[in-house]
């Protein structure tokens, strides 16, 4: 008997795929301040998170009502803009990127998006000098988006970073659709494979990958006392 909750196989050809991702990634639309912070992002090279990620992050921030989120890869600001709009109104985001010049036009980004200055917090340096100094389980969200071979240890800093029921995402989990492509073996490839196969088997960890834009890897970080 045919089942009214699945399409017929052979409606769903590749040109039909192809456009609802376009409408999926498009359902949320950005405004003029995301459409400046990613031509400055072109500007200076930088690869922004796509529109359905950022929409995502921001779901994510307002489901949690963050008060205190951490982001490694500040960029110039496109998914700090996402984060900031969906946490409290009183919420603080810490951005942390090496280049100092990033973090100036993401500063750019906020102040035209009429973000209260004291609600981002940027602090230039390598994600694995700065996180350690950040205070352990008072985060709601950390967002990872900087150096792809360090995403293990960025895992690793999230877990102590979170509160119990925080949430850790990692943008590009899929990585140009070579994650999935096994003949891939260069070093980032491999990097964000293996962080995918430690939280999938991490036993604090509830996850999800969603196929938006180039990947979110997202888990929640169950309560545990024994931890
Ligand atoms: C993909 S971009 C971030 C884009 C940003 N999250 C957005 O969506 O708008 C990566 C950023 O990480 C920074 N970065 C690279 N390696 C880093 C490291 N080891 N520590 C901190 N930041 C780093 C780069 O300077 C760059 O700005």
């Amino acid at each position: 008997m045919a089942s009214f909750d699945q399409p017929q196989e052979d409606t769903i050809t590749t040109p039909l795929k192809s456009a609802s991702w376009s409408y999926a990634e498009a359902y949320v639309a950005e405004d003029d301040v995301l459409a400046a912070a990613r031509s400055r992002a072109e500007e200076v090279g930088v690869a922004p998170i796509g529109s359905g990620g950022g929409a995502a992050l921001r779901f994510l921030a307002s489901v949690l009502d963050a008060r205190a989120v951490v982001e490694i890869g500040t960029g110039t600001g496109v998914s700090g803009l996402w984060l900031l709009r969906g946490m409290r109104s009183d919420g603080v985001l810490t951005t942390v990127d090496i280049e100092a010049e990033h973090q100036r036009l993401a500063r750019q980004s906020f102040t035209e998006a009429g973000i209260p200055s004291q609600r981002a917090r940027t602090i230039s340096g390598a994600a694995l000098d700065v996180l350690p100094r950040l205070t352990d389980g008072h985060y709601d969200l950390v967002f990872c988006d900087g150096d792809k071979t360090e995403y293990s240890a960025y895992l690793k800093e999230a877990l102590r970073l979170l509160r119990p029921g925080g949430v850790v995402a990692f943008d590009n989990a899929l990585w140009h659709d070579r994650v999935a492509d096994p003949a891939q073996r260069d070093e980032e490839t491999v990097a964000i494979r293996e962080l995918g196969r430690q939280v999938a088997e991490h036993d604090d960890l509830v996850s999800v990958l969603l196929p938006v834009g180039d990947g979110l890897l997202v888990a929640k970080k169950e309560w545990n006392p024994e931890a």
